[in-house]
């Protein structure tokens, strides 16, 4: 059967009430969906493309995707950033079957067509008997037209188009920073691209990283006993923090004071938490302040669609979405630039417990995913309604050291906030990035 766009486009419309605070199971599993997230969100969003320090060096380049699109990021002979299509314009093989390394040129494999580091066209073999000449600009690899660099991370947006990047995050920034600008070296990454492949509809880990404060206290139940033997870890605990919601679908979470160096030792190592809470804290209580400096933590924070970051355990991910069923995780470690290297490497070594592949609390949140996904293959559980509307109808909370629209911290404002831009989106192929008029629940209860 063929994809009728406007039908999907119309399911889209009532697969999620924000007033009702439900979204149907569909969302996850339909196929038309998924190929409508690919069109209208994928193809029109900024995305995470890769750090700076990941290609240092001209020809530096990381092979990556946008979607399902797979691009190639490159490091330019200026210093500049380019990323292409990783296809190949003569008969459409992949171009580089490199993850990453150092390249002065990229050669198909397939025939030899030679493309040179910011993707144009640069020699074709036996182009003048066979061609006479193929002309190097209408052949040259697809541009990602808008790059953008933020504090040491690379975005991309395949429409040209869209709002500067810095626009697109708005008021996220002020929350994203608390990852990025701690120190005046900035951001490392450090240890590789862990890359794994969950079962599971990719919507489930970013919203989850946007707003779900409230599964830690259950979820990792275990991992804490472990971890934090003295039971100090509770699922009744109810603390003081906030949750921040955009129009535009970022999303994050946080506590505040209580328990941050405790949570640090155990769920990174000691030595992480002597950084964060000595040696390291001067300077970023000098750049960001006393709030996001010191008392903000345990934050968890997606910038919408699918850049997702823990600021205390440092790590970084993508969720790479391969079909509605499956995605591909593919998860780094920042460090501040000028830690020195015993303290890169103890938050190497606590990502890898914590937050990797093997990390004991990325498996208690995976197997949730997985197991919601097997659920949905029967047809009656693809066809219920889930709940999403914690916090619904109560009034905002607020801070005067903390910009945008906040709810506590155990609500699931910003879910709601990531699945009104995600339908927005959906339903309306040139509905603008940015909204022009507040979408949020507050002003649409007023209106
Ligand atoms: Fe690349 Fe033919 S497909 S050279
Ligand atoms: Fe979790």
């Amino acid at each position: 059967t063929g994809f009728d766009a406007a039908m999907a486009r119309e399911k889209a419309t009532r697969i999620f009430d924000r007033d009702a605070g439900t979204i149907e199971a569909s969302a996850y599993v339909d196929p038309d969906i998924y190929r409508l997230e690919l069109e209208n969100i994928f193809r029109r969003t900024w995305l995470f493309l890769a750090h700076e320090t990941q290609i240092r060096a001209p020809g530096d380049f990381l092979a990556t995707y946008m979607g399902e699109d797979p691009v190639i990021v490159v490091r330019q002979k200026d210093g500049g950033v380019k990323a292409f299509l990783n296809q190949c314009r003569h008969r459409g093989m992949r171009l580089c079957r490199s993850d990453a390394g150092k390249a002065s040129n990229f050669t198909c494999v397939y025939h030899g067509w030679v493309y040179g580091l910011g993707g144009e066209l640069v020699g074709v073999p036996l182009e003048e008997p066979a061609y006479g000449t193929v002309d190097r600009a209408a052949w040259s690899a697809r541009p990602v037209p808008r790059i953008a660099r933020y504090k040491g991370l690379i975005f991309g947006c395949w429409d040209e188009n869209v709002p500067d990047f810095t626009d697109y995050l708005g008021d996220a920034a002020f929350y994203l920073d608390i990852l990025l600008d701690r120190s005046p070296a900035g951001t490392e990454a450090i240890g590789g691209i862990h890359k794994w492949v969950i079962p599971c509809n990719w919507k489930f880990a970013a919203e989850q990283f946007a707003s779900d404060s409230y599964h830690a206290l259950f979820a990792h139940l275990s991992a804490a006993a472990v971890t934090m033997p003295d039971g100090s870890y509770s699922a009744d605990w109810g603390g003081e923090g906030f949750q921040f919601t955009s129009d535009r679908g970022h999303g994050t979470g946080f506590l505040l004071d209580a328990g941050r160096r405790e949570m640090l030792t155990a769920f990174v190592g000691p030595e992480v938490a002597r950084y964060a809470m000595e040696e390291g804290m001067g300077s970023a209580i000098e750049r960001l302040g006393a709030m996001r400096g010191q008392r903000m933590h345990a934050q968890h924070m997606t910038i919408f669609p699918n850049f997702s970051f823990l600021p205390s355990v440092n790590t970084v991910r993508v969720w790479h979405p391969k079909g509605p069923n499956e995605i591909e995780v593919w998860a780094w470690n920042l460090v501040e630039a000028d830690a020195s290297d015993a303290v890169k490497e103890a938050y190497r070594v606590g990502g890898l417990r914590s937050f990797s592949a093997s990390g004991i609390f990325e498996q208690e949140d995976g197997e949730n995913w997985v197991e919601i996904q097997r659920c949905l293959q029967g047809p009656v559980a693809r066809d219920t309604v889930f709940h999403v509307g914690m916090g619904l109808g109560r009034p905002d909370a607020a801070d005067p050291d903390l910009p945008g629209r906040l709810g506590w911290v155990f609500s699931e404002v910003a879910a709601r906030g990531f699945y009104t831009q995600w339908q927005r989106l959906l339903a309306d192929p040139d509905a603008p990035v940015i909204p022009s008029a507040d979408h949020g629940e507050a002003n649409h209860a007023a209106q």
